[in-house]
């Protein structure tokens, strides 16, 4: 690693060399740092074994004698020493040394800061206050572990009047061991790790001291289970440092311990009482919760994390040729098993779903309810139950709901919560927090809402709670699917009637899933309505495949001389139809077979086989009907005959990506003939079953699941290897998408990081 070259430090002197000062040590002579290393500890056998490991370059038990020519300090010692350690420092310094930088690695930091205080009069501004979450059960220098730090954070602390110079080397200094480095207040450091490291230890240090108590402790820990090993581990730890924890944030963790024994009441009770549903509840909750935190915090996606592949880092490689042969069935729709979630958890009574997209986008959202109170079952192999808690039984989320890289999961919730009685809080990933959210922040303002946008009305949205909405009767300015569904849903919660008038006709699915549970919307031409102040009730759905996640397979069996695909139970909505109509504009030979309807939508399988295509001029009024299919669309039109023309598609502009550039930038390094305008995009293709339809090369998702999956498909007609990177998000919306089109015939190789 060259992190250690831009640690610009000539001699660094680390104060307890223990575990977290010793990996310090290793971590930076792993990355390359050239500058001395200097160790001070009381116990010169950790010295000796320091200099002995290779970590440190010299050291001593007297901290004095160690301090000249340091010019970056690193103070390691438990809490409580701190003060001793800060006032022979104040002593050995010399007085006009504004260059040497001190910093430490203690575990809560209002105490320490008060410590610098009493015995600097004030914290100096070269002295940045930070703390490593970073650690194991094992203590000493010999633990030390060059990777202890790698991927982990570094929480830095400084005052507001820090020597800015001073926290850049402090930073730097981190970062070089691999560290993720982010800066907060003192108080929210104690406050935030009183719950995520103190209460923990507390309670696993309790926890063995109970059990070690009893007589028949040695049976306990005999048979004692993987559970108990996992939940004790940190019951190992060193007992003075933790004792310094405990006392230096008292209050904080008091405050932690008190919530817990609340909690640990309810379920006490629940246990007592035989109650299943509060049990149930609490620990579906908490097993989704362990799950997704780990997303949150490691900012990988929700199905990475399973997979344990950080995002960003999956890229498709795809073989030239293969086949498309098959029956298959598809994950369920995206927009339903939203949709299905967020009715469900309003209603009253049980909602079963089947089918349900068990994607991180439709995950996203169950997870919010769960964060506000609903408890829900599953997803167990598509099937997911609801337990609704009416329209005004949501609760508070206890902070900012994540709903990942899902546009339709924020802008539904905005009108959500936009009724609720609670201040909220909506944020997504990187991608999503560049999509614009004025097109439902606007006009919900107009209803009587407040929210707040980031700058240019991006993410994060903050809604205040209890506002008394009033129906509007909104003409929207473009074909959104996602802002009609916004305004009905705040509409439910509005004085009187919401209407919304759209310019052309969009995916209804949320008119059709209201009244199904019950609650009147109606119709007119362009213009749908709903009176505000109803109620839902619960009722089964079955949610059919995508036809989104379908049409990858269309457009390989529509490529593909030879071909033959069967795709059973898709919905087949006529708002989402476009993509069928398009291809059979163009040649394609496709069939609806067993048509039916489901649940109020309607269902069928689609067949199709290989038949030449001719480019064509995509009629407009069919845009929004396949919407979301223009990224493979875009790879069928590379491969018919001619030229295919779109136009009026500038709202693939603020899609997960700016989907017309993206797909253009990859069709430019495959070789194929286009031309971008704002609206849209020319593409010509030779239309020739005989030869390849074009090159290989590499192409950038750009984080984008259905570009990632449209270059995927091209594969089967291109003439080299594609490789398509950061594919990680294609689990948004299709989580099996590699299984199945290796069973259709390709050959796609997924290489993690
Ligand atoms: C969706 C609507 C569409 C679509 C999106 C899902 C929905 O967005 O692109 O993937 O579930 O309502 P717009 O309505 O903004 O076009």
């Amino acid at each position: 690693m060259s992190g250690g070259a831009d640690v610009d430090e000539s001699r660094l002197l680390i104060v307890g060399l223990g575990l977290i000062g010793g990996s310090l040590a290793s971590a930076l002579r792993f990355a390359g740092f050239e500058g001395q290393i200097v160790g001070c500890d009381p116990n010169p056998d950790e010295i000796a074994r320091g200099i002995e490991m290779g970590l440190i370059d010299s050291g001593g038990t007297e901290l004095g004698a160690q301090v000249a020519d340091a010019s970056l300090i690193v103070l390691a010692v438990p809490v409580l020493a701190m003060e001793t350690v800060m006032k022979t420092l104040a002593g050995a310094l010399p007085k006009a040394a504004p260059d040497v930088v001190i910093t430490d690695v203690g575990s809560t930091k209002a105490a320490i800061r008060a410590c610098a205080k009493r015995v600097f009069g004030g914290v100096p501004a070269n002295m940045v206050l930070g703390h490593p979450i970073a650690g194991s059960e094992k203590s000493g220098v010999s633990a030390a572990n060059p990777d202890l730090y790698r991927h982990h954070k570094v929480i830095l602390t400084p005052e507001p009047d820090v020597d800015e110079a001073a926290l850049a080397r402090v930073s730097a200094l981190w970062a070089a061991c691999g560290a993720d480095v982010l800066e907060m207040s003192v108080e929210h450091h104690d406050h935030v790790l009183a719950r995520t490291s103190h209460l923990p230890h507390l309670l696993a240090f309790s926890l063995v001291d109970t059990l070690a108590r009893q007589d028949d402790r040695l049976d306990i820990f005999r048979y004692a289970a993987g559970g108990f090993r996992d939940f004790t581990r940190i019951a190992g730890s060193d007992p003075v440092m933790w004792r310094d924890i405990f006392i230096a944030n008292r209050q904080a963790v008091l405050s932690s311990l008190d919530d817990f024994e609340a909690g640990l009441a309810r379920l006490r009770k629940a246990v007592e009482q035989g109650d299943s549903d509060a049990l149930i509840a609490t620990f579906d909750r908490a097993s989704h919760a362990r799950h997704y935190f780990d997303t949150l915090l490691n900012k990988t996606t929700y199905q990475a994390e399973y997979h344990m592949q950080p995002e960003g880092k999956v890229t498709y490689r795809v073989r030239p040729g293969g086949q498309a042969q098959g029956r298959l069935r598809v994950p369920g729709d995206k927009s339903m098993s939203h949709r299905s979630i967020m009715l469900g958890a309003l209603a009253d009574g049980v909602t079963e779903v089947k089918g349900f997209l068990e994607g991180e986008d439709s995950l996203a959202t169950l997870q919010a309810f769960r964060e506000m109170g609903v408890a829900i079952e599953g997803p167990h192999q598509g099937r997911v139950t609801i337990h609704g808690v009416g329209m005004h039984g949501l609760k508070a989320p206890s902070g900012p709901l994540y709903v990942g890289n899902s546009g339709t999961a924020m802008r539904l919730f905005a009108g959500l919560l936009a009724g609720q009685a609670f201040d909220s809080e909506l944020t997504g990933d990187e991608s999503l927090n560049k999509r614009p959210m004025a097109r439902v922040a606007d006009p919900l303002r107009l209803m009587g809402a407040t929210i707040d946008t980031a700058e240019g009305g991006r993410p994060p949205l903050n809604v205040r709670g209890g506002a008394a909405l009033k129906g509007i009767d909104y003409d929207m300015p473009m074909a959104s699917a996602q802002v009609k569904s916004c305004l009905l849903l705040a509409g439910l919660y509005a004085e009187g009637e919401t209407r919304v008038r759209e310019p052309a006709p969009t995916r209804d699915h949320t008119e059709r899933m209201l009244n199904g549970f019950g609650y009147p919307v109606s119709r007119e031409g362009d213009t749908c309505w709903l009176q505000g102040g109803g109620k839902l009730t619960a009722g089964p759905i079955d949610v059919p495949s995508d036809i989104s996640s379908a049409t990858f397979f269309l457009v390989a069996a529509a490529i593909t001389p030879g071909s033959d695909i069967t795709l059973e139970h898709v919905g087949i909505n006529p708002t989402r139809i476009g993509v069928i109509n398009i291809l059979t504009l163009m040649g394609a030979n496709l069939a609806l077979e067993n048509q039916r309807e489901v649940g109020g939508e309607p269902v069928a399988d689609i067949r199709i086989r290989y038949a030449p295509l001719s480019g064509i001029e995509i009629p407009v009024d069919q845009v929004p009907l396949a919407i979301d299919e223009f990224p493979a669309l875009f790879i069928a039109a590379a491969n018919a005959k001619g030229t295919t023309r779109l136009r009026g598609a500038e709202e693939l502009r603020v899609k997960e990506s700016d989907r017309i550039q993206a797909m253009a930038d990859g069709l430019a390094i495959l070789g194929v003939e286009h031309t971008v305008v704002a609206d849209g995009i020319d593409i010509t293709g030779n239309g020739d079953d005989q030869v390849a339809s074009y090159g290989g090369g590499r192409i950038d998702s750009l984080g984008d699941h259905r570009i990632a999956m449209a270059f995927a498909i091209a594969g089967l007609r291109a003439s080299d290897d594609i490789v398509i990177d950061d594919c990680a998000n294609v689990a948004t919306s299709f989580p099996d998408f590699v299984d199945l089109v290796t069973r259709v015939g390709m050959t796609l190789s997924v290489e993690g990081a």
